[in-house]
């Protein structure tokens, strides 16, 4: 078993809206040991911190978000300094948002990775949202006390230095592709609800919607065929179901973070799992 399974859940420097730090008990017994963890929908990277792999795939198409986890590799001393300069000062929030938002050219930038850590733990719920020209548009969040995560910044370079890791601004597919023998695929998209609407119009939020959930799971098909495992997470609806059919699928019940609409009734969710030997 490659897993570690800690006592202790690690936590990520960035709050993430479907992070997984609340499931991973519920997580890790369905993730088996591997060669590398090939995560397509890294997020905040809660999967990443609470395993134990030779080598990972980290990917995930915001480009913000790899270019915290390349400085965080590269400098953390310089990553630290320059966020702490940040959190310590008075500058507003929307300064900083502007200031963030007129670099949309130089995306690759040690401040801009620090600003990004300052507007995730200074926006509201930590949502992550950009609008069509692609500015960071989440207004500042009410919050008597700012965190400064010091401690799970370091803890998530060091994981990052102790292994080989490959890191992606890129789609989905890149990195599903990327699978071959022993790798283990864990997938966490953004859900679909299931309703109608998703299905017949193919519209979501964040345009996860019933056709890509469903190329999803075909080219996972593809990677187990090359001899890699794929474990997906999904909301537990029947459109979910119908999409994983061949898929075994395990029920759980996952704590909310994140309760826009006051609902904190756990959320049903999947683990939708295939192996090889399934197929
Ligand atoms: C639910 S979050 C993942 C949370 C992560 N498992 C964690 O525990 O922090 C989903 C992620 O998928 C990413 N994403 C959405 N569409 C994508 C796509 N087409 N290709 C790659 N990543 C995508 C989002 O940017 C987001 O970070």
């Amino acid at each position: 078993m490659c897993v570690e399974k800690k006592e202790k859940i690690q936590k990520s420097f960035l709050k993430w809206v479907g992070g997984k730090s609340r499931i991973i008990p519920q997580l890790l017994p369905h993730l088996p040991a591997g060669g590398r963890l090939i995560e397509p929908f890294l997020g905040a990277g809660n999967v990443f911190i609470n395993t134990n792999y030779n080598g990972y795939v980290l990917a995930d198409k915001n480009r913000d978000l790899i270019n915290v986890y390349q400085w965080l590799r590269d400098d953390l001393a310089g990553l630290l300094n320059t966020a702490q300069l940040l959190f310590d000062s008075d500058i507003d929030f929307y300064e900083i948002r502007c200031r963030f938002n007129c670099n949309i050219t130089q995306p690759f930038t040690l401040k801009r990775a620090a600003e990004f850590i300052y507007l995730n733990r200074h926006c509201f719920n930590g949502v992550c949202r950009y609008n069509q020209k692609g500015e960071f548009n989440v207004p500042c969040g009410k919050y008597k006390k700012i965190y400064f995560p010091k401690a799970e910044l370091i803890a998530f370079s060091n994981k990052l230095i102790s292994v080989p890791v490959t890191l992606m601004a890129a789609d989905y597919r890149a990195a599903v592709e990327m699978a071959g023998a022993d790798d283990v695929i864990y997938c966490d998209p953004p859900y679909i609800s299931g309703s109608k609407n998703d299905i017949f119009t193919g519209y979501t939020p964040h345009k996860f919607n019933y056709p890509v959930t469903k190329l999803l799971h075909d080219l996972l098909v593809h990677a187990v065929k090359r001899g890699a495992t794929a474990i997906v997470s999904n909301a537990n609806n029947t459109t979910v179901k119908s999409i994983f059919d061949d898929f075994e699928i395990y029920e759980i019940d996952a704590p909310r973070s994140v309760a826009a609409n006051g609902n904190r009734s756990p959320a049903r969710e999947i683990i939708a799992v295939l192996t090889p030997n399934m197929i």
